[in-house]
């Protein structure tokens, strides 16, 4: 396969916002490589040798955290992880102390999982490494959405035209945010399905369809994405009645499914909820549902990320 080197602003992967389609493509193109690869039981061991990559989680994660540790290993990378938990920021060190000694430490590549929107932001300006925005606050989760968008071209092939309704929390949802920049940039019909208090306030500007009801927003759909519903993130008292009364009216089961195509796909980000957003039945689908597959593209592309931004670093070996 021949594709053309991406270019990503700054040299940083820090959302889909601002990244143009050609661009979205190219990625997608080469962690299509690199999935093949993977199958084939082959590893590029040489690509990042004598790199270094910190992953740097201020949020708990496994999938994102494992799947960045693998694909860095897979290319040859020495892989560090750091979690809030024993690191010298819960004694009270700030995002920009950790940066400093990050740059001593001469960090190449930095995957930053922060709650607050803007962190890896920050910490791009600071830092000499390439950094990944890996989930921050409710703003983006930029692999996330490059990877669902690679598990959809698999199935569907080109992402033009095609609906996708992606429903349930949406507010509180990074990967919501970097899907809807994604898919619209490639050119997909997004629809959202959610209760009005989990929609959120700028939803208007987002050139998007809003329903509340299942079965219309589901009406025809391609691809169902469905989201967890992030009660951490909610203040007290919640934004939905209850765990049952959300799954009555937008958790997905066989019968709301069965307004969407017949050859639709369930995707959903993790970690499930299931019998909250998602009936089990549904999530273990052995044809509708591709969850076990969006895992096994996230290394792919998570290495495809890495290899073009460690193409792009200035300090060699
Ligand atoms: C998501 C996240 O952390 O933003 N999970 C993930 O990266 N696989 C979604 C979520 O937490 O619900």
């Amino acid at each position: 396969m021949s594709f053309s080197y991406p270019i990503l602003p700054g040299g940083h992967l820090l959302a889909i916002e601002g990244l143009e389609a050609p661009h979205i493509a190219a990625l997608l193109d080469l962690a299509e490589s690199y999935a093949l690869l993977n199958r084939q039981g082959k590893t590029q061991r040489d690509l990042l040798r004598g790199r270094t990559l910190i992953n740097l989680f201020f949020e708990d994660s496994t999938r994102t955290r494992t799947s960045f540790e693998i694909a860095g290993k897979r290319l040859g990378a020495d892989v560090i992880n750091m979690s809030v938990s024993n690191s010298s920021v819960n004694k009270g060190e700030t995002l920009l102390d950790t940066a400093s000694t990050l740059n001593a430490m001469n960090t190449d590549l930095l995957v930053v999982r922060h709650g607050q929107s803007g962190a890896p932001a920050l910490l791009a300006q600071k830092v000499s490494a390439a950094v990944i925005n890996a989930g921050d606050g409710t703003h983006e989760h930029p692999t996330q959405a490059l990877l669902d968008a690679l598990t959809i071209r698999r199935h569907k092939g080109d992402l033009r035209n095609l609906v996708v309704a992606i429903c349930g929390d949406i507010s509180h949802s990074r990967v919501a945010r970097s899907n809807i920049h994604l898919l619209s940039a490639m050119g997909a019909e997004v629809r959202l399905v959610a209760p009005p208090t989990l929609l959120p306030a700028e939803v208007g500007r987002l050139g998007v369809s809003v329903f509340h009801d299942m079965r219309k927003g589901l009406a025809g759909a391609d691809v169902v994405m469905m989201l967890r519903l992030q009660r951490e993130r909610m203040a007290a008292g919640g934004l939905v009645p209850s765990a049952r009364e959300f799954f009555r009216f937008y958790g997905l089961d066989a019968e709301k499914l069965s307004f969407a195509k017949p050859d639709s796909i369930v995707m959903h980000p993790g970690p499930m909820n299931r019998g909250i957003e998602i009936d089990s039945a549904i999530a273990d689908h052995p044809t509708r549902s591709v969850i076990g597959e969006q895992v096994e593209m996230g290394v792919a592309l998570r290495m495809a990320v890495l290899d073009v931004l460690a193409r792009g670093l200035r300090r060699n070996g």
